[in-house]
């Protein structure tokens, strides 16, 4: 059952309410184990993201980070159509310069950069269409698993504007920048097979098959060293940051790992032949 299911909505956001007392007009929440599953919850619009998706979306994510207990996070879409399909356009087709470039601004801020440095690893299920501010969704999210029916793209070019929420940046990094341009210039949308031979999503799967797949991945992340996740996530985006030497970043965060209960624990387990149970520390 997807969870744009209405008996299935009003369930997780009762239990939504109750577990943290916030409440969401365009997103839903839900807690399975150490794992945290947030849905975009606009099917009707295609889960386009307006500005109030955004913020609900940078306030779920925090949330789970701040929650000790959730060790994944994965980001939907609900209904079968759409992950995302973009901007909501209807918000910003009248803006002037200036508030143009404060939705890009605001937009980096509170979602796009915040999921990309989130230490709790976030994998995009991508079950549909994945365009413009859908697909930078998925590309600031730490891994991508698409459904076999997912088409990605960034048409914003046909829009008179180009991608702004990292779209440019972000694509370029994970496909190099030729195929990059190609994608951008020709507002091209790409089936999930491409996607997946460009490097662009991890894994294709049938779309029946997509949540239960990412939680598989989510399931076997949280088993491992959440301290030692969150630095292995620093050290990586640390090799994409402007000024910043990932290698020197890299052997500060592998010392760093030495000082930690995780550490122990994970040796220890190691040398007891028995599995670890990491406290998180
Ligand atoms: N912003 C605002 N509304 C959007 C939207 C977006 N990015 N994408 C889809 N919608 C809305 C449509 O306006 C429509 O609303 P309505 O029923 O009130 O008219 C609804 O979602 C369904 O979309 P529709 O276009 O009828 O579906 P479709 O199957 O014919 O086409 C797409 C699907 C994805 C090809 C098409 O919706 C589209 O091109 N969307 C815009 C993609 C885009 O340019 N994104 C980048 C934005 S920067």
């Amino acid at each position: 059952m997807f969870i744009g299911d209405s008996f299935y909505n009003g369930l997780v956001l009762h239990l939504q309410q109750t577990q943290n007392g916030m409440t969401y007009n365009n997103i839903l929440t839900e807690i399975e184990g150490a794992i945290q599953i947030i849905t975009i919850n606009r099917p009707d619009k295609l889960n386009a993201l307006n500005k109030e998706t955004i913020e609900e979306l940078g306030n779920a994510f925090s949330s789970a980070e701040a929650d000790g207990n959730v060790r994944a996070i994965i980001i939907t879409g609900s209904g079968e159509k759409a992950f995302v399909a973009g901007a909501d356009i209807s918000e910003f087709y009248q803006f002037s310069v200036e508030k143009g470039k404060e939705l890009s601004a605001k937009g980096h801020e509170i979602l796009f950069d915040l999921v990309e440095n989130l230490t709790t690893p976030v994998i995009a299920a991508v079950n549909g269409f994945a365009l413009g501010g859908g697909l930078e969704l998925a590309m600031c999210s730490h891994i991508r698993i698409a459904s076999d029916n997912a088409k990605l793209g960034l048409p914003e070019v046909t829009l008179g504007v180009i991608p702004g929420y990292g779209g440019t940046q972000r694509l370029a990094q994970l496909v190099g920048k030729g195929k990059a341009n190609e994608m951008i210039f020709t507002a091209a949308m790409i089936s999930a097979e491409e996607a997946k031979q460009w490097g662009l999503v991890n894994n294709v799967v049938p779309q029946e098959e997509l949540l239960e797949t990412a939680k598989k991945m989510a399931s076997k992340i949280a088993r491992n060293s959440p301290v030692a996740i969150a630095s292995a996530i620093r050290s990586v985006n640390a090799g994409f940051k402007d000024g910043v030497n990932g290698y020197q970043s890299e052997i500060k965060e592998f010392g760093k790992c030495f000082g930690t209960e995780d550490f122990k624990e994970g040796t220890t387990a190691f040398m007891e032949k028995r599995k670890a149970v990491f406290p998180g520390k």
